[in-house]
């Protein structure tokens, strides 16, 4: 029976990641040997007192409703801790808990978005950006960046992506998935071509910024541009830099009405997160950075040999990552060519070749807006690692031989 669904949701594809590491599942499960590249989340666990003040707020019997917005003393926190990140004073008001970061941004688009309203989210771009654009009637405008300038947005790029009808910049640093990390001068830059628009409010994923390597180190837009903070929202969480994915807690910040609106619709949509979550996630920033260094730490040595492993692999080009746990290596001179007799037409035909005949997952470059490139994840045990790169490297240099 054709059930007649909501023009907004049938216009939405479902993400591709999620297929593709169910695919690698299924087929795990079916006896093959399959090693996954797939990975969006750690393969650590959360800080020890996160784990406890969950365990005790159940004790506690905190299992009621908590405030829309979140609960006091987790948006105090979270003010207290993005006011000294920042430079910028913050207190709770300016502050929304939500369930999970994708959940805060979502509830930001909804928010400051229209349908006529144009949103630039320069490409490669985490997937969910323009179907959270799509869902708020409001139309992405990709502003491509390049490999030669470390996939960050050039100002030029922006200056053309603008018009009109602008009214939000989504801008995510450290960026998933290039690992793009943006430095001091080049938010000056972006900031000095926002000031010169009124309309337009840049929205910040800073979800990744504990996790940077070498000399990189995350700058928040509120740092260079304080003057922006009535026209910006900043977005973290627990997820990436705590290990902790299935809590879902994240937070927006930013000026009290955005940050009132986004709390009228998430009180309609789900109510204040999870109890238990919000105490979880403050024990686990009341611990600072000291349980997230020795991941980072470990991170960076994974990332050193991914990079030097993938660098070796016949057709793949690689700017190596300044941040979060992914590398994003260009393809292209694999598009065009057969394996098996095999057309490649883009990334995804050869994720599908890799997934069945090599057993590696990797996730395609195509819905993140990059069809010529590859993501692979350094966040799976480094023995595995190693194991699914000797794969890799074997199956692509016996076919790049074979010419076939
Ligand atoms: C860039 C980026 N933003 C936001 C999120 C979502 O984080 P959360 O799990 O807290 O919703 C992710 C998760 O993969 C991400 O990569």
């Amino acid at each position: 029976m054709q059930i007649p669904l909501a023009s907004r949701v049938r216009n939405v594809q479902p993400s591709l990641t999620l297929q593709l590491s169910a695919r690698a599942r299924a087929l795990r499960e079916a006896g093959r040997d399959v090693i996954s590249f797939t990975a969006g989340e750690l393969d650590v666990g959360p800080p020890e007192a996160a784990l406890d003040e969950a365990a005790a707020a159940l004790e506690r019997g905190e299992t009621r409703y908590t405030p829309a917005a979140g609960t006091p003393a987790l948006r105090a926190e979270v003010a207290r801790r993005t006011s000294e990140e920042t430079g910028v004073a913050l207190e709770p008001g300016h502050v929304i808990v939500c369930c999970g970061a994708k959940h805060a941004l979502y509830n930001v688009v909804q928010a400051l978005c229209e349908p006529g309203d144009e949103v630039v989210i320069p490409a490669p771009y985490w997937l969910s950006y323009p179907a959270m654009v799509k869902l708020a009637g409001a139309t992405p405008v990709v502003a491509p960046t390049r490999p030669e300038h470390g996939y960050r947005l050039e100002p030029d790029a922006l200056a053309a992506a603008i018009g009109p009808r602008t009214r939000l910049l989504v801008l995510n640093t450290p960026n998933n998935p290039t690992g793009a990390v943006y430095e001091r001068e080049r938010l000056e830059a972006i900031a000095q071509i926002v000031r010169a628009h009124p309309r337009l409010f840049v929205l910040t994923d800073e979800i990744y910024g504990k996790l940077t390597y070498g000399e990189a180190h995350h700058v928040p837009l509120w740092r260079v541009a304080p003057d922006l903070f009535e026209r910006s929202v900043l977005v973290d969480g627990v997820s990436k830099s705590y290990a902790m994915t299935g809590f879902r807690i994240g937070w927006a910040v930013g000026p009290a009405p955005v940050i009132a609106a986004c709390t009228r619709l998430q009180s309609h949509a789900t109510s204040g997160p999870c109890s238990i979550s919000q105490a979880a996630a403050l024990a686990a920033l009341r611990c600072r950075d000291e349980p997230i260094e020795p991941v980072r730490a470990l991170l960076e040595q994974r990332r050193a040999r991914m990079v030097a492993a993938l660098e070796r692999i016949p057709g793949f080009e690689l700017v190596p990552p300044r941040g979060a746990f992914y590398c994003f290596p260009r393809v292209g001179a694999w598009l065009g060519r057969t394996i098996d007799g095999r057309r490649i037409e883009s990334a995804l035909t050869l994720c599908e070749i890799l997934l069945e005949q090599a057993g590696i997952a990797l996730v395609p470059g195509d819905p993140f807006g990059a069809p010529d490139h590859v993501r692979l994840s350094f966040a799976l045990g480094t023995d595995a690692m190693q194991r699914g790169l000797e794969r890799l490297h074997a199956f692509l240099a016996e076919h790049a031989e074979g010419g076939d």
